[in-house]
């Protein structure tokens, strides 16, 4: 494998989760979100929001909320005497592929800075409270938050999965037995490895009364994200309640709007 300065930069990178008091100079938190504004976009559909200063989560200096703005869009459409009349959740698509983009940018540009950050995904389930905050006005709704700032912790970088279990070129394989326990063993090895879950001391409870049979000597990431997904979320609603909130109709069309589509 070849690699270069900002390859290892960014094979090195870490989420940070301790972070030391020093607020970054305006300078640095500008040509972090002009990296960010800076990647791909179909629409440019994401604004950011950014909190400095204490009590913020990990300790961090910085919090950035990256929001899908759907608001900015209809108000620039408007300018122009257009509606919007695409449906919601295909916006809503578009905009989290934006946002994504936007906000991986500012991780590797704050890694160029010396700088560590750590995403937070709870944020959608958390946007009225959010909105509250930022008093975001109805279609703009926050898809994932980055705590940002000098780190003041050096953990090793995390393992993944095996490449060939990621990269599959112009098929999608069958995945064999084989290869899905090696890359299970990869993961799990690594974090182990690191005393990722024990340090920590992190892990999942097991719902309805079920017994614990795991210890840190076994607890790894494959049952660690086995457990969320195989207990948290069942139902849309809440998501689907946040989103309404915010104004976004995600709903199943009635008959007669489905019908529509079709003229
Ligand atoms: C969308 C997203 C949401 C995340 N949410 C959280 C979170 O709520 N809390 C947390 O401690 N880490 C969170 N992380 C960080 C991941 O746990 C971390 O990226 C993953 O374990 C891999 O570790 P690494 O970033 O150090 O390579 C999140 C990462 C992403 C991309």
């Amino acid at each position: 494998m070849n690699t270069n300065p900002l390859v290892e930069a960014m094979l090195e990178r870490k989420s940070i989760r301790k972070y030391g008091e020093e607020m970054p100079p305006d300078e640095v938190i500008e040509a972090v979100v002009r990296a960010g504004q800076q990647a791909p976009f179909a629409s440019q559909l994401c604004s950011l929001l950014l909190s400095r200063g204490k009590g913020l989560p990990f300790g961090a200096p910085l919090l950035f909320t990256v929001c899908v703005d759907l608001h900015r869009m209809e108000l620039v459409m408007a300018k122009r005497g257009w509606q919007k009349v695409t449906n919601d959740l295909s916006m809503l698509f578009f905009g989290i592929q934006d946002a994504s983009l936007m906000a991986e940018n500012m991780v590797i540009a704050a890694e160029s800075f010396g700088m560590g950050s750590c995403f937070l995904g709870a944020a959608p389930y958390r946007a009225d409270k959010i909105a509250q905050k930022y008093k975001l006005p109805a279609r703009v709704f926050p898809i994932v938050q980055l705590s940002m700032g000098y780190p003041a912790e050096n953990p090793p970088p995390r393992p993944r999965y095996p490449l060939s279990f990621t990269l599959f070129e112009d098929e999608y394989p069958a995945l064999s037995e084989t290869a899905i326990e090696q890359a299970m063993e990869q993961m799990d090895e690594g974090y182990l490895a690191q005393n990722y879950y024990s340090k920590g001391k992190i892990m999942i409870r097991l719902d309805g009364g079920r017994e614990e049979s795991y210890t840190y000597d076994n607890y790894s990431w494959t049952e660690h994200i086995s457990r969320k997904w195989g207990q948290w979320y069942r139902s849309p609603a809440e998501l689907l309640r946040q989103l309404a909130l915010r104004g976004f109709e995600v709903q199943l069309p009635t008959e007669e709007e489905a019908g529509l589509e079709g003229e």
